[in-house]
């Protein structure tokens, strides 16, 4: 009687044991390793409706305080202002290259003191290249050279997705035009 449960308990030993080993592995390996398994550079560009062209205007205010108008954005750094837009993404800086997808959602200016923003929208893709979308969500810090906002998902060919996506102001026309460059770092792909 005694020696078989002693043999049970060695080999339960052995056993948890070496399911220990196995569960911290892959955690460890999980840590090291933070290169993307994708990274993706796109270009897009907003042209925001300003009284005048309407005919071209890529986005809108929609929303504004009450000391504001839907046309032209609010003084203090545009506080309160909420702006709808559906920009043409392009590979390269070139607003007339031709679009590989839209990038579409809105961006709230949040702060009267510093110029920011706060970023919700999709990269909607329906090209050669690529189909199905990236979600991103996050603060923009306008003032920062380079911003990181989260990539939250995706579907299609970005199916599941995880990641950061580094936002640069690549080019600024007044309060008309404005071109960011977005690359995609994906940590999560399948
Ligand atoms: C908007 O359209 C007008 C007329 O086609 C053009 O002159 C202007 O360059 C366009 N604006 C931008 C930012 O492309
Ligand atoms: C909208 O607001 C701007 C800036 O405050 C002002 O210059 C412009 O006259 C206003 N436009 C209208 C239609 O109220
Ligand atoms: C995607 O492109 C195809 C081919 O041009 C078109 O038939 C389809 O309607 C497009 N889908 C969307 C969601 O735009
Ligand atoms: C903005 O940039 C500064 C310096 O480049 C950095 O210290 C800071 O963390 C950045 N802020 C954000 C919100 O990215």
């Amino acid at each position: 009687m005694e020696q078989p449960t002693k043999l049970v308990f060695f080999f339960l030993l052995v056993i948890t044991c070496s399911s220990c080993g196995a569960d911290a592995s892959p955690k460890q390996h999980y840590k090291r390793v933070r290169e993307p398994c994708k990274r993706l550079v796109f270009y897009f560009h907003d042209i925001i409706y300003n009284g005048e062209n309407a005919k071209n205007a890529t986005s809108a205010i929609v929303g504004t305080p009450a000391w504001g108008n839907r046309t032209i954005l609010a003084g203090q750094n545009h506080f309160g202002d909420v702006v709808v837009f559906d920009d043409p993404i392009t590979l390269d800086n070139n607003l007339h290259s031709p679009p590989v997808g839209r990038a579409q959602g809105f961006y709230i200016y949040d702060k009267k003191e510093v110029f920011t923003a706060w970023l919700g929208f999709s990269f909607a893709f329906n090209s050669t290249q690529h189909k199905g979308s990236i979600n991103f969500a996050g603060a923009d810090p306008l003032m920062n050279k380079t911003r990181d906002i989260s990539v939250i998902g995706g579907t299609g060919d970005f199916f599941m997705t995880r990641g950061v996506a580094t936002l640069s102001t690549d080019a600024f026309e007044g309060e008309v035009y404005f071109r960011l460059r977005v690359d995609v770092k994906l940590f999560e792909c399948w």
